[in-house]
């Protein structure tokens, strides 16, 4: 028996980036065999295509791959790709769909979100560019969840993902390869490994944490066999199905052992670290954090010096709420800067049209168009290979970049777990107050223009609006307010504060103290703390 009646969930709706709910959702009888069906229905089924699979390691994923792959093989699909163990970072799954030709891929992960059985999973759908699947793709998925009535599962044992090399399930061939290989030797086409060598030689030390999660086999690989990082250099390098308890997103909050080990006494020279599937960054010098938004602006303004890059970039892009210190440095090179929603799938067209070549977000991601997502390890190298090249630590690049371009004081404020009613109020409120808002002075601060963010994709013109409440005041700072899609409790409100400093003084300010009159006005105009009982936010990045 390979069909199944089953009958629609609620709410299997993709979010930013991919169906997230928690881990015991995702193991009712038929929840995932529901999802995964409807997305090969919405993508006009899988027989005779190649597809790639893996994930991140956390609970639940080398099961739900055995029911994936048996759910493949009963669609007809020629051949999955899939990592050891079932573990593929999600740039080395976008990767290797590219290199492949494969017609998608499956990743198994929530991402930056804790694991375990209590905690959080996750299923994502790329397509054959390797990027995450646009508004279209997901949208039809969600259409063919609310409709199903079917699905098709082989009814065999699940097969052996330990063991490399190809088995068959049923007319299907399973081919289970090395995570790390294809995407390590992509790295060393893209950045100077002989000098990354040579700094490590010299005594450069590092600390990549790990979080317990994917890119542990990955930095072990890369910094310590290949480049001759001291052994140790990466920590919590191993997969574990609860990440160990961590919460394995790179921000000063989470990741707040390695924060403790850069501003202390004995910091190494650099520190980074990467989220449960390894497609987000967060990048350190001794005592100093790099936000996303200036390292993006960094990558921009140094990329040339890496070989991958040498002839320069096309073009660069953003989300919308990440800072505008890339825009300035897109400006002084001459080069087209795009303002896109959050949500990586929005930076596929662009990559793919040959537009940009470098791209990131103030959720700590950044990548280029080597893959269709965003990367984390190569952001880490990319800025060893830059700091190779100018012989220079952290703190001395980003005091350079800012005398030269001016620094844009940035901070996220997240406020978490709130009434998802109370949040939509609080919005609709402001969205009603918009109007009234413009010429208002506001904590000395004159308020130039509100509005909400809608985007035109310049390659195909589809349209995606309510991306975003913004508030401009008239010296250039900024506010922007938008719920997160990738939230599994209740609403998440996120604020983006911004505000320009062109120096040459007040350039080492505190983020905080400089972004204060903006976030007094944003308090005024919002009504956080009325509305919502919090007096503070739960995470500062
Ligand atoms: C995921 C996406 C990112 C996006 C981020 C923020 O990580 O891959 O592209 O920026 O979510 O999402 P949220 O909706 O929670 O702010
Ligand atoms: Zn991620």
């Amino acid at each position: 028996m390979t069909r199944h009646t089953t009958t629609p969930f609620a709410g299997q709706k993709p979010g930013t980036s991919g169906l997230r709910k928690k881990t015991a959702v995702f193991m009712q009888p038929n929840y995932l065999e529901n999802f995964v069906q409807a997305t090969f229905d919405a993508i006009g089924g899988v027989a005779d295509k190649v597809l790639v699979l893996g994930g991140d390691g956390r609970y639940f994923g080398a099961q739900a791959a055995g029911i994936i792959l048996k759910m493949a093989a009963a669609n007809g699909a020629a051949r999955v790709i899939v990592g050891q163990g079932a573990w593929l970072s999600t740039p080395a799954a976008s990767h290797l769909i590219r290199i492949r030709g494969a017609a998608g891929g499956i990743i198994l992960s929530a991402s930056h979100n804790p694991g375990g059985p209590d905690e959080d999973f996750g299923v994502k759908y790329n397509i054959g560019n390797g990027g995450p699947a646009p508004e279209t793709v997901t949208e039809a998925i969600f259409a063919a969840t609310q409709t199903i009535t079917e699905y098709r599962k082989l009814d065999v044992p699940d097969p052996d993902l330990t063991v490399l090399g190809e088995t068959v399930l049923g007319a299907m061939v399973v081919e289970v390869v090395d995570p790390v290989a294809a995407y390590a030797d992509l790295m060393e086409t893209l950045f100077d490994f002989k000098a990354l060598r040579g700094l490590f030689h010299e005594g450069f030390r590092v600390r990549i944490d790990s979080m317990n999660a994917i890119t542990g086999p990955y930095a072990t690989e890369i910094f310590e066999r290949r480049l001759g990082a001291a052994p140790g250099s990466v920590v919590h390098a191993t997969p574990l199905p609860d990440f160990g308890g961590m919460h394995p997103d790179p921000n000063p909050t989470w990741a707040h052992e390695l924060m403790a080990e850069m501003m202390g006494p004995d910091a190494p020279d650099f520190g980074a670290a990467s989220d449960g599937d390894g497609d987000r960054n967060m990048v350190l010098g001794r005592g100093v954090y790099v936000s996303p938004s200036d390292s993006l602006a960094v990558l921009a303004a140094n990329a040339h010096l890496c070989p991958g890059y040498a002839a320069g970039l096309k073009g660069v892009a953003r989300s919308m709420p990440t800072s505008m210190a890339v825009d300035r440095v897109a400006a002084d090179l001459g080069i087209d800067c795009y303002e896109t929603p959050t949500g990586w799938k929005f930076f596929g067209n662009l990559l793919d049209a040959g537009r940009v070549s470098l791209c990131g977000e103030e959720s700590f991601g950044t990548g280029s168009d080597h893959v269709r997502e965003k990367d984390g390890l190569w952001a880490v190298l990319m800025w060893l290979n830059i700091i190779a090249v100018r012989g220079q630590g952290v703190a001395e690049i980003m005091a350079d970049h800012w005398e030269r371009f001016g620094r844009t004081y940035y901070s996220r404020h997240d406020y978490e777990a709130l009434p998802v009613d109370i949040a939509e109020l609080m919005l609709n409120q402001f969205r009603a107050a918009m109007p009234t808002m413009p010429g208002q002075v506001v904590e000395g601060l004159t308020v130039a223009a509100v509005d909400e963010f809608a985007y035109a994709d310049p390659v195909d013109g589809s349209a995606s609006s309510g991306q975003g409440l913004r508030v401009l005041f008239e010296d250039g700072a900024r506010v922007v307010l938008r719920l997160s899609g990738t939230g599994t409790e209740g609403a998440t409100l996120r604020v983006y504060l911004e505000r320009y400093e062109p120096g040459p003084d007040g350039l080492t300010l505190d983020p905080q103290a400089a972004l204060a009159p903006v976030i007094r006005a944003t308090e005024v105009l919002v009504g956080i703390e009325g509305y919502t009982g919090r007096e503070e936010p739960d995470v500062i990045t």
